[in-house]
């Protein structure tokens, strides 16, 4: 389908709309318009505990994703933090395979649902990552074609790095007509360029580096031997192609469409350092000796994940199986070693990673051991004391033992805070009319109305709660009459200015504030928070 611009794009019911969960902690959501308030609220982030040590690295935070994405990148205290500072999201949302029966979670939201909750995730992420940074989108055969679309659309085609293909069962399904052996993972860049120069190459492993021998005893130590030869295409020179001379006498030319990779002259340097091999009757056609000392540290990553590299579904299984042996285990667990490596090529220790689907923890849990930073955030309340939590106290306490806890030399320590998203500061009737709820009132109004406006929150202070360059925002909880408009200009210091934000608004207030302190504003709580645009 095209749109009216002439791009190629993916429409659905709905996409002009927003989505806005309406029951805490389940999977019902409700259309919304993108000016209702309920979908442009910035909700606070309340952090209401901590555990271990230096728990400001890391962050646990329980409800709805959209709901503390919109709050990590538009609360200025959290924004310091993450925006354009994200190293990695990787994210295993709910797939839509319209299984049931699966434990922990709905996984059957239609497809104008999933797509809409999608996009305006990732519209978040492009704004949370770093210049280097990446995203995978986790996901089986569902969505993927559907998801692909949205990620152009989103990040650009050209930030398209690959499609990971993880193979995920051992054993296949024998009750289906095919049976699907492979997930993907969708890997986008924030700007591919810059990423391809800052991601890591994969450990060269022990078959890859057997390939390397020292059948001369080279000083320089292992090597291989590579192609002497090169494609003879456009841009060869004519000085490549030539008769060559071995040390026992033999004579050899390129074979046919093929040069040499290297001018005579050049060639010949490389034979008095010794890079070239003859073979070891020194007659053989020639090699050019490619050694492991000067070869990049490691190998390119590729797209194919085979389970003996990086695990698969029953081993993600296993692994929770092992941490909470006596409960039900987490429907979709993904193995740590698949993890370990998306972390291990699109991060680096000290680097902020997250995941807004944290189900059992599993990223979490694998950033926190290759000690990288993390963020969490996971819907059901539920699943984040069952397993989420106590996972990660484990890991910090150094009782946990399984997973990559081996591989990445973990021996325990560190800290996160936790938080959950505050509830909503509005109500909107049937006829679109906003109302505050009962839950706006003192500091959780105040700071709701801080992140809302932008201010940063400021404590202590007996008039003043927020500030924003040299504006200082009151918020009063009830009506704002002649007496408070005096007593806020009066405790503004000199070049300050107030924003004034009250539930009620005593006639001639506004044109008072002007007058006392020209630049100030007033506005009246829940409709003018917004803007004053209208719901629809
Ligand atoms: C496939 S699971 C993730 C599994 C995880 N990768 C692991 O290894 O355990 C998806 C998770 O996303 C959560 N979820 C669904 N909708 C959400 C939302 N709107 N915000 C936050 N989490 C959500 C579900 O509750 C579920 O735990």
């Amino acid at each position: 389908m095209s749109n009216p611009k002439g791009r190629l794009e993916l429409t659905w019911m709905g996409k002009d709309q927003a989505l806005i969960p309406v029951d805490h902690g389940k999977y019902d959501y409700e259309w919304v318009s993108t000016q209702d308030p309920r979908a442009r609220e910035v909700r606070t982030v309340d952090v209401n505990g901590s555990y271990g040590e230096g728990p400001d690295d890391n962050l646990l935070i329980t409800g709805d994703s959209g709901d503390a994405l919109r709050a990590l990148v538009s609360v200025p205290e959290w924004a310091d933090r993450y925006r354009g500072k994200v190293k990695l999201v990787y994210i295993d949302p709910p797939f839509n395979t319209s299984q049931v029966g699966f434990e922990h979670y709905a996984d059957s939201l239609e497809h104008s649902i999933w797509l809409t909750l999608m996009r305006d995730r990732l519209v978040y992420f492009k704004d949370l990552l770093a210049d280097d940074g990446s995203v995978w989108v986790h996901l089986d055969d569902a969505e993927v074609h559907r998801m692909r679309c949205l990620l152009d659309e989103i990040f650009g085609a050209a930030n398209f790095v690959a499609t990971v293909v993880w193979q995920k069962v051992y054993a296949p399904e024998n009750r289906t007509d095919v049976s699907a052996s492979q997930d993907y993972i969708l890997l986008y860049a924030k700007d591919r360029p810059t990423w391809a120069k800052s991601r890591n190459l994969m450990p060269r492993d022990e078959k890859q580096t057997a390939q390397y021998k020292n059948p001369d005893n080279d000083p320089r130590g292992p090597w291989k031997a590579a192609d002497a030869t090169a494609k003879a295409d456009v841009g060869r020179r004519a000085s490549q192609f030539y008769t060559l001379r071995t040390p026992a006498g033999n004579e050899y030319q390129p074979p046919s469409g093929r040069c040499w990779l290297y001018t005579e002259d050049r060639f010949e340097e490389m034979v008095a350092d010794n890079r070239v091999w003859f073979g070891k009757d020194g007659g053989s056609r020639p090699a050019i000796k490619k050694f492991l000392t000067e070869v990049k540290q490691g190998v390119t990553p590729s797209t194919w994940w085979p389970y003996t590299e990086v695990g698969h579904n029953q081993e993600g299984k296993k692994e929770i199986r092992s941490l909470f042996p006596s409960i039900v285990p987490f429907s979709t667990p993904k193995p740590e070693r698949l993890l370990e490596r998306i972390l291990h090529i699109g991060s680096n220790p000290g680097d902020i990673v997250m995941d807004c689907f944290a189900g059992s923890g599993t990223t979490l849990a694998v950033a926190h051991k290759m000690g990288r930073r993390w963020v969490g955030v996971e819907l059901q309340s539920d699943t984040v004391a069952t397993f989420i939590e106590p996972r990660l106290k484990a890991i910090i306490d150094g009782t946990e033992t399984g997973g990559v806890t081996a591989s990445t030399g973990w021996a325990g320590g560190g800290g996160f805070g936790t938080a959950v998203m505050a509830p909503s500061m509005y109500e909107v009737d049937e006829d679109g009319t906003v109302y505050l709820s009962e839950d706006a009132v003192n500091g959780a109004f105040s700071r709701s109305v801080c992140g809302q406006l932008g201010f940063r929150f400021e404590e202590g202070d007996p008039i003043f709660c927020g500030r924003k360059g040299r504006t200082r925002l009151a918020v009063i909880d009830g009506m704002a009459d002649e007496h408070v408009v005096r007593v806020v200009v009066s405790s503004l210091a000199a070049q300050e200015k107030a924003m004034v934000v009250a539930k009620g608004l005593q006639e001639g207030v506004a044109e008072l504030l002007r007058e006392l302190s020209p630049g100030s504003r007033i506005r009246k709580a829940p409709e003018d928070l917004f803007m004053k645009r209208t719901v629809k």
